[in-house]
């Protein structure tokens, strides 16, 4: 952390907090405020926030918040120097250069490297004569040397350690390989051996937005074994925020992208014309996969495997995407177990008509259910029409819940009225069970739950709450802090967190420094940059004067030795209330 605080000013004049999320989010205007739908989880209806006055953010869903700085980090999921490089680029400012290098960033920039010089090694190797058993699978696969090429796969040797001897000769050390999982350690005797974690695998890298190689997948040969070694978790690679072939997929005009299960699947989309298709990484897709997703489409077509495995996972996707607003279609592929299939099987006009024939999310769940009954009885009809006024049930627009209506009607012969008269009923019924006080529900919420910024927070809810009054009046009014300063001090706070941040911008404010959030973020994580902006912007919920910080302080010198923990999982309801009345 060696940013200058003049250079941060300059960031601060230059950048609007509004405009810059507005790159990001669709953020409305409500007087001083503007809001949007969260990019940071999924939700409904906008509790995301964006302050001008105070150039900072605050979600009310997730507690996210901060910055301009806090921002970029979490949505680009950046550290802390890369996001000020970013904010520079979108600013036209020019960082100072000896701010670039510390050392988390050059050994990420190593590893990277170290990833490329892998890659090629596959590649080259793959080419070579001894390489030839790689190369035979994938044009076996059907793929073309372009395809090859483009997608620049490969083959690891069949040897324990020959990409350990090539990337030593080039001059990356066996732990820096271990450290990019491209090596695996044993210890025998106390003497560490180091041993390609790759062998024997046709080779497809997994590259990020910038065109960077994060990681691996190294797929068997024969059917033997696990199918798949991919590359663990490392400094630039997180699985479950990574989504493969976004790189060449994001460049297509179409608003469309295409989500498969696996790289072949992908790979063979793209030589046959579907530029468009993406993949998740092995893994059940995540919700910071789906957002990254949603960024680049309107619209998601899920092309999963036929089988049971993939109908779950497209319920789990559906249920992901419709917290994003991206429209949803369901492929339906009858004639073939995965896309590849289909594409060798009956060529891409085939898999071009299913793609346009796709069912939009309501229909895929109407045709799911559907085919759990016999529709010639009407015991089956029955049944079906009972489940389908659920899912008409979840539908928000009445015109949606009205053309469904129709069509069921029409199809099964049934009046319109009924249909929609017991979908209103299940909604009604729904939206009652939503809005009962669950006492259980509640009482998790008030308990002494895990605070992840302020650990001490949920044990000295009395003491944390006077400090967080006094922060944020001294944030809104920085005059305050002289007449306070010889009543309180930081060792007169109950819980670490608060003292860090009363010193912070005490500190500052005694130095004559500005205290906006820009400046703090460089001192607080992300997760710690939430908090700040929340008591920051709190100063509308205090009276702002010097009495309430007197009581405040009078209320933390009580509470100083007094350690106090209520489970309130142990209280009747009755007394649960009471306490949850005076804590709020
Ligand atoms: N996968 C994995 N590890 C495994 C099996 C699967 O990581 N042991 C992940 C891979 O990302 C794979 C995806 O799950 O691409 C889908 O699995 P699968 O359909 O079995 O693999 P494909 O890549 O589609 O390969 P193939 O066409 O040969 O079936
Ligand atoms: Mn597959």
């Amino acid at each position: 952390m060696a940013i200058s605080e003049e250079f941060l000013n300059e960031i601060r004049l230059r950048i609007d907090i509004d405009e810059l999320i507005g790159q990001y989010v669709d953020l409305k205007k409500h007087g001083r405020l503007s809001k949007a739908l969260c990019p940071f989880h999924s939700e409904k209806t906008p509790s995301f926030t964006v302050y001008s006055d105070t150039q900072s953010y605050y979600c009310f869903g997730c507690q996210k918040g901060g910055d301009a700085i806090t921002f970029i980090r979490e949505i680009e999921n950046l550290d802390y120097i890369e996001a000020v490089r970013m904010l520079c680029e979108k600013a036209g400012l020019n960082m100072p250069e000896d701010n670039y290098d510390d050392t988390i960033n050059k050994k990420r920039r190593r590893m990277l490297e170290i990833n490329k010089e892998a890659a090629r090694f596959f590649h080259n190797y793959m080419l070579s004569p001894k390489g030839k058993k790689g190369l035979d699978y994938f044009l076996s696969r059907g793929l073309s040397m372009n395809t090859i090429r483009r997608f620049g796969l490969g083959y690891a040797p069949d040897d324990w350690s020959e990409l350990i001897k090539y990337m030593t000769s080039k001059g990356y050390s066996k732990s820096e390989l271990h450290e990019a999982d491209l090596a695996k350690k044993s210890t025998k005797n106390d003497r560490i051996n180091y041993f390609d974690n790759f062998r024997d695998r046709a080779i497809v890298p997994i590259i990020d937005l910038r065109g960077n190689i994060i990681a691996f997948g190294g797929r068997v040969l024969d059917g033997s074994g696990p199918k798949y070694v991919n590359t663990s978790d490392t400094l630039v690679y997180k699985k479950s925020q990574a989504v493969f072939a976004l790189n060449f997929a994001k460049n297509g005009n179409v608003g469309k992208l295409i989500l498969a299960e696996g790289y072949m699947d992908v790979i063979s989309l793209h030589q046959a014309g579907f530029t468009n298709a993406v993949a998740g990484l092995g893994t059940a897709l995540t919700d910071e996969q789906v957002r990254l997703i949603s960024r680049y489409c309107e619209e998601i077509i899920l092309a999963y495997d036929s089988d049971e495995a993939g109908k779950k996972a497209v319920n789990k996707a559906i249920y992901k995407f419709e917290r994003t607003g991206v429209k949803i279609r369901v492929l339906e592929l009858k004639d073939g177990k995965d896309p590849d299939e289909i594409i060798k099987k009956y060529g891409p006009e085939r898999f071009k008509a299913l793609v346009d024939g796709a069912a939009n999310d309501i229909e895929y769940k109407l045709l799911e259910k559907r085919a759990l009954y016999d529709l010639a009885t009407s015991d089956g009809k029955m049944n079906f029409l009972n489940d389908a006024t659920f899912i008409l049930a979840k539908l928000n627009s009445p015109i949606e819940r009205e053309i469904y209506a129709s069509r069921l009607a029409s199809e099964l012969d049934v009046s319109k009225e009924a249909i929609l008269t017991q979908a209103q009923k299940n909604k009604d019924r729904k939206e009652k069970r939503e809005n009962k006080v669950d006492f259980g529900k509640l009482k998790d919420e008030i308990a002494p739950k895990k605070d992840e910024v302020n650990p001490q927070r949920p044990d000295n809810i009395k003491a944390a709450k006077a400090e967080e009054t006094l922060i944020s009046s001294i944030i809104a009014n920085p005059d305050f802090l002289k007449k306070l300063e010889n009543k309180i001090s930081s060792q007169d706070f109950v819980t670490d967190f608060n003292r860090r941040v009363y010193e912070k911008i005490s500190q500052r404010i005694l130095d004559g420094l500005p205290i906006d959030n820009l400046f703090l973020s460089a001192y607080f994580t992300p997760e710690e940059m939430g908090r700040i902006v929340k008591l920051s912007n709190n100063s509308q919920k205090i009276s702002n004067t010097i009495t309430e910080c007197d009581d405040c302080i009078k209320v933390l010198k009580q509470e100083k030795n007094r350690v106090k923990n209520i489970d309130p999982k142990s209280l009747s309801d009755d007394e649960f209330l009471k306490l949850f009345n005076k804590n709020t």
